[in-house]
């Protein structure tokens, strides 16, 4: 097993990365919780898989919330049901909430313990790629509204992460391949030794390693920059334009990996027309095609540039791209509108 803590403004966060971790869930709250209950709240398709398996770990009162599978229930009503939820069963500020399945389950119920009785204890447990390297790790917290995702929410650090990379075995290929897109931002952003390890026919045997180098990147641009007041936007890398694909897309036709893939080849493009010495984008759209991912833009480039002004990432007359100049190392680069205009219509 491999561990990571974390420093917040609001205390330690601790994460632990290994087999077997899910059915040691409860032993593991025990050594850093006190609590008279235990809440767990998990999605409809997680449910059947592993909710019994936690449950019956633990010697307190357990109530549940399952909520509906999917990111349309990523939405107040959804937290409102769990706060019902959580007086129903006695919940005090004492005790403890589990956020048991993927981003979308772990951002509903990082809200919701932030948010009742101003804050409950909460607990990790991430069962997608994408909710283990990424959404499970930084407290960012939240839910979508009509207007657009993610625009409610709270930074709120799980006080205990367990990450296990047992329940990968379950997840459809197309949401593992997703997550992957992720995994490879970091090696881009951070770390070139994560894009030699899942360039291996055989990576996914070696994922928890894969997945201990994703979360301490994570974890050491949030110790730097936990509000995400500067430093924490390299984590956008891709996001960008990947965000405005998606829109273009209804957040329907192209999933959060792929528009983040798609980001990446695109901004790396960017790079190259602001001056990078290599040109890295054959050896992106390589590792993203053998990984399954696509790299090309679906929407036309007005439409692009559009959106990509309408995003939240655009301060004034400018919008913030993440660039790379070399594997492993990323810039935040504020490009103006009107230069940025050109160079979308050409990518
Ligand atoms: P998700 O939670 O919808 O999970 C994808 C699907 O996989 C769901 O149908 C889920 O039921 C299913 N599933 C989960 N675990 C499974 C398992 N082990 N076996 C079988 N099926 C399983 O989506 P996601 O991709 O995990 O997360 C996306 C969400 O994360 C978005 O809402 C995004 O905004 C958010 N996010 C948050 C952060 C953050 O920092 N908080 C970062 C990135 C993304
Ligand atoms: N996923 C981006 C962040 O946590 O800041």
């Amino acid at each position: 097993m491999k561990q990571l803590s974390l420093t917040g403004a609001a205390g330690q966060s601790d994460i632990l990365i290994g087999r077997g971790l899910l059915d040691e869930a409860a032993a593991r709250c025990a050594e850093v919780f006190s609590p008279s209950r235990v809440h767990i709240v998990t999605d409809s398709t997680v449910a059947p898989l592993y909710l019994d398996r936690l449950a019956a770990q633990f010697d307190l009162p357990v109530s549940t919330t399952v909520i509906p599978a999917g990111e349309a229930h990523k939405r107040l009503s959804t937290v409102e049901t769990i706060y019902h939820d959580l007086l129903a069963a006695g919940m005090t500020r004492k005790d403890l909430i589990l956020a048991l399945g993927g981003g979308v389950t772990g951002d509903i119920t990082g809200f919701a313990a932030a948010t009742f009785l101003r804050g409950v204890a909460l607990c990790q447990i991430p069962t997608t790629l994408l909710a283990q390297v990424d959404s499970s790790v930084g407290g960012k917290t939240g839910v979508d509204l009509p207007e657009g995702k993610n625009l409610v929410g709270a930074f709120y650090q799980p006080r205990l992460v367990l990450i296990d990379p047992c329940v990968l075995d379950t997840l459809p290929d197309a949401t593992f391949t997703d997550g992957m897109a992720e995994v490879v931002k970091y090696g881009y952003i951070a770390n070139a030794d994560i894009l030699d390890m899942i360039s291996r026919p055989d990576y996914r045997d070696t994922i928890e390693d894969v997945i201990y180098e994703c979360v301490k990147i994570k974890r050491d641009v949030v110790a730097v920059d936990e509000h995400d007041t500067g430093l924490r936007m390299i984590l956008n890398f891709g996001h960008t334009i990947g965000h405005a694909a998606e829109k273009l897309a209804h957040f329907t036709e192209l999933t959060h990996g792929q528009g983040v893939a798609i980001g990446m080849v695109a901004a790396m493009r960017l790079s190259n027309a602001l001056g990078a010495p290599t040109d890295l984008v054959p050896g992106l759209v390589g590792l993203l095609q053998k990984l399954g991912l696509p790299t090309e833009l679906p929407y036309d480039r007005e439409a692009i540039f559009s959106a990509l002004l309408s995003d939240k990432k655009k301060f004034g007359g400018t919008v913030n791209f993440i660039l790379v100049r070399e594997p492993g190392k990323a810039e935040i680069t504020p490009i103006a509108a009107d230069t940025l205009h050109p160079l979308i219509l050409k990518l």
